[in-house]
This record gives structure tokens, sequence and C-alpha cells, in this order.
């Protein structure tokens, strides 16, 4: 796979993929990740990027040419399956989202700042637009570093043991059990004696109890889905 990130601030989204699970993705090519800098397809002098809101009112808004420019650039390279702008009034990010974009081979990810993009990107050049949840952060690098831990960790040999995506929660649309490991007794707070007790079948029921009842009381909303 590889994933093209459209940014004016590629130093707030570089230190994610320098660790841990998505550092050993790269390293052992299953992810390909490029920065590409709007500035740098600014024609103007002063390498503007942003400009007031047509109308008036409040912020400034990011320019089309620069942004149609870098884009158009990267897609006379390659093919791409989408072209996704962050932005908080997008359809909210979830498991399922992330499944089915970490089956894609090429993608683009723009994004935002400012008051955001000239509505104009949004209309002609964007396939799908993704909010990470309904709160409004300071621009969509965060929700991009988000976005792509998400889908990197399910591409197919990123993780170690590759039944441990499928075991998290969301993927059964259930939250995840609790998980406990050694020592079985700590200050006196006891794992539950089930765990310990090598009884497999009893175990998994317990566990699916343990999720039903931890989706009922956090996520209520989620058990709706449930048959
Ligand atoms: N940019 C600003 N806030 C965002 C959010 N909640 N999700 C995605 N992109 C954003």
């Amino acid at each position: 796979m590889q994933i093209d990130i459209v940014t004016l601030f590629p130093e707030l989204l570089s230190s994610p993929f320098k660790a841990s699970i998505l550092k050993r993705a790269i390293k052992a090519k299953k992810v390909i990740v490029n920065f590409h800098l709007i500035r740098d397809y600014a024609e103007n002098k002063q390498k503007k990027v942003d400009d007031y809101p047509f109308g008036g009112g409040a912020g400034m808004v990011m320019k089309i040419e620069p942004i149609y420019r870098c884009i158009s650039q990267l897609k006379k390279e390659k093919t791409y399956d989408e072209i996704i702008y962050l932005t908080p009034d997008g359809e909210q990010l979830n498991q399922s989202i992330s499944n089915t974009l970490s089956t894609k081979k090429n993608i683009i990810i723009l994004c935002g700042h400012y008051k955001g993009v000239d509505q104009r990107v949004r209309d002609h050049l964007i396939t799908r637009e993704i909010s990470i949840g309904d709160f409004v952060l300071s621009g969509g690098e965060l929700a991009a570093a988000v976005l792509c831990d998400s889908i990197i960790r399910l591409i197919p040999g990123v993780l170690g043991d590759e039944s441990s995506a499928l075991t998290d929660s969301y993927q059964d649309g259930l939250l995840a059990p609790p998980i406990y490991t050694r020592p079985a007794i700590y200050k006196g707070w006891k794992v539950p004696k089930i765990l310990t007790s090598g009884n497999t079948p009893e175990i998994e029921k317990w566990r699916e109890k343990q999720a039903l009842e931890k989706t009922k009381n956090t996520r209520p909303d989620l058990m709706n889905n449930q048959n």
C-alpha cells in the first residue's frame, strides 16, 4: 500500500511513523508513506497557500491552486483508490471504514487547516471525507496519524500475531473484554479464576459475556447492531 499525505505541516505528523508498529510496517515495506508539502506547489512569490473567505467572515481558507497542482502531479504518477479529506464535518471514522481502506493499494490523504479548504477542492478532487470524531482539531494532521495507524495495523503481516486485530474492540461490533497477565495476584488484586483454569470453551464464553456487558454499560448505542 502507498499513502501520500498532502499537508502544510509534516512535522506534526512524522513521529507516529518512527516508532512501534508503523515503523516496523514501513521497514518491512508493507506500506510506503510519503509527505507532500502544499507550500512547494504554491506558484506565487510569497508561497501563499491561504486567503480570505469570499463573502467575509473569520478565518482563512486554503487555496485551491497549490492543492490542485499537488494532487494532479500525484495522479499523473499513480492511480488512486481514494483521495481522502480529513475534516470534522466528514463521515465519522469507524472500524469498518478502516478495514475497507486497509485493502486499498494507493490513497491520498489531504490535511486541512484554518477554516478548511476551498469547497471546489472537495467537490472536484476529493472522493471521501472523513472525521475522526465530533470535535475540532487545529488541523487534519493528527487526524491523519490516527487514520493511518488504524489502517496500517490491519495490512496483512503488519501485526505480529495475525489474529490479534480480529479480537480488537469493534471488529465484532462489541468492545473488547478485559485482559490480564502475570502475576495472577498483585497486592491482593486477583485475576478472574476462569482465565487461569485452562478451560478454553468456558474462557471464550466468559469473554463473550464480559464483552457484551461492557458494551451495554459503556456504549449502549452499539447494542442495536447485535442480534
Ligand atoms: N480536522 C479538524 N478536526 C478534525 C476531525 N475531528 N476529524 C478529522 N479532521 C479534522
